[in-house]
């Protein structure tokens, strides 16, 4: 690493995350690409869901050229602070949505089981009240 090499915050580099205001992290680096969003092959769409995270497997997804690959180099700013970046986030985050997601279900089966048998037990009412009348009094 040079020495006077600025080292960013994760969570700081992704408030950056606007078009007028882009910062991208790849494979450590952190790359300022507001003056490019416009001229960017996909523009910001691609992008949009590029910042606020480590893009290092979106870029390598595409399989850049190393014309795009040198063209980086123009928007370096420096590097992360690999200690910030909290690798099992989005796994995390996948798990708790998904207790949250289960929760619900369960909670919507509970409150549809609860309507199913107040219908049923209307229904067994209202027929014994009307049976008991046709044998009481023949309506
Ligand atoms: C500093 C970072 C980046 C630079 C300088 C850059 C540059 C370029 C360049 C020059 C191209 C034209 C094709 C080529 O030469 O490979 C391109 C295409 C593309 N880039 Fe990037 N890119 C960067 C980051 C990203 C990221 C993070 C994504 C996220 C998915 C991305 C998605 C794409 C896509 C989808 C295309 C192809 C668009 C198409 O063909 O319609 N790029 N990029």
């Amino acid at each position: 690493m040079a020495l006077n090499q600025k080292t960013f915050v994760f969570d700081d580099v992704c408030k950056h995350n606007k078009p007028d205001d882009c910062w991208l992290l790849i494979s450590g680096k952190v790359y300022d690409v507001t003056q490019f969003v416009d001229n960017h092959p996909g523009g910001w769409d691609v992008w949009r869901r590029a910042t606020g995270k480590d893009a290092t497997i979106d870029f390598s997804d595409v399989g850049h050229s190393d014309i795009a690959k040198g063209k980086m180099k123009i928007f370096y700013i420096g590097e992360i602070d690999q200690s910030t970046i909290p690798i099992k986030r989005s796994y995390m985050q996948y798990m708790t949505e998904s207790i949250y997601n289960l929760r619900n279900t369960s909670q919507l089966i509970i409150k549809v089981l609860l309507v199913g048998i107040m219908a049923a037990a209307l229904r067994y009412y209202y027929l014994r009240k009307y049976m008991k009348n046709v044998q009481e009094n023949g309506y």
